[in-house]
């Protein structure tokens, strides 16, 4: 497994009338990657923000010291391919899909990879990993929802636990260097028990922009991480 940690706050939950402001505060907080949520009222019952908005933001998804931040993109939407080079342009560093939104997911995948860009497949929590025996030698991240797709604030879902362990079964036994994230009701209070199942990467939103202090929250997730 790896051993390093990475926090990814989602804007979902920013205050979206001053998003570039909201990502250099959470940055500074000690974010390592920012999470962009794509929703396209058709693969889910929500709508946020699109490629435009990415490319805005993205000069903006820098340290202090001037090192870029991953901008982390998870597309909700339904058909992938045009959206995920749209967001290869607008300077997505990770794109990930859900594999049943997509006709070819071989073909989705290595069309991101040739765009620049890592790419992820991400699961919901009723999917089966099952697309991985074919797929993971070609992908840079697993996503697991713990979490239905749509909406920040929710609960976790405990059988995703099971998926995790799962999906940290087949990553070691392929050997590549492939993320393991975790997207939806994650806290300072349950993070450890995802970590102990296998995850390696952390989707958090409300927990993190539904308190005034970021910092605190990020430092929590990080001192529940070290045990
Ligand atoms: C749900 C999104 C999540 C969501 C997580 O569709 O993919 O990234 O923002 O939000 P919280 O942390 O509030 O559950
Ligand atoms: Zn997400």
């Amino acid at each position: 497994m790896s051993s390093t940690h990475r926090i990814a706050p989602s804007i979902l939950s920013a205050d979206f009338t001053r998003l570039g402001e909201e990502v250099r505060n959470v940055i500074a907080a000690g974010a390592d990657w920012i999470h962009f949520d794509v929703m396209d009222n058709h693969y889910v019952p929500n709508l946020t923000f699109g490629p435009m908005i990415c490319s805005a933001l993205k000069p903006h998804a820098v340290t202090a010291a001037g090192a870029p931040v991953p901008v982390d993109v998870h597309l909700m939407v339904q058909p992938v391919d045009a959206l995920a080079q749209a967001f290869a342009q607008a300077g997505a560093d990770y794109i990930s899909f859900h594999p049943d939104a997509t006709a070819h997911v071989h073909r989705s995948v290595q069309a991101i990879k040739a765009a620049g860009c890592k790419a992820g497949l991400v699961f919901n929590p009723a999917a089966s990993l099952d697309v991985l025996d074919w797929m993971i030698d070609d992908i840079d991240l697993v996503l697991i929802m713990s979490v239905n797709p749509g909406f920040g604030g929710q609960g976790f879902i405990e059988s995703a636990l099971r998926k995790i362990e799962d999906a940290r079964r087949r990553i070691d036994a392929c050997g590549k260097d492939i993320r393991l994230e975790v997207d939806g009701g994650i806290k300072a209070d349950n993070i450890a028990r995802v970590a102990a199942a296998g995850a390696d990467t952390f989707v958090a939103g409300s927990a993190i922009f539904g308190k005034p202090d970021y910092k605190g929250v990020i430092e929590a997730m990080r001192s529940a991480l070290r045990g």
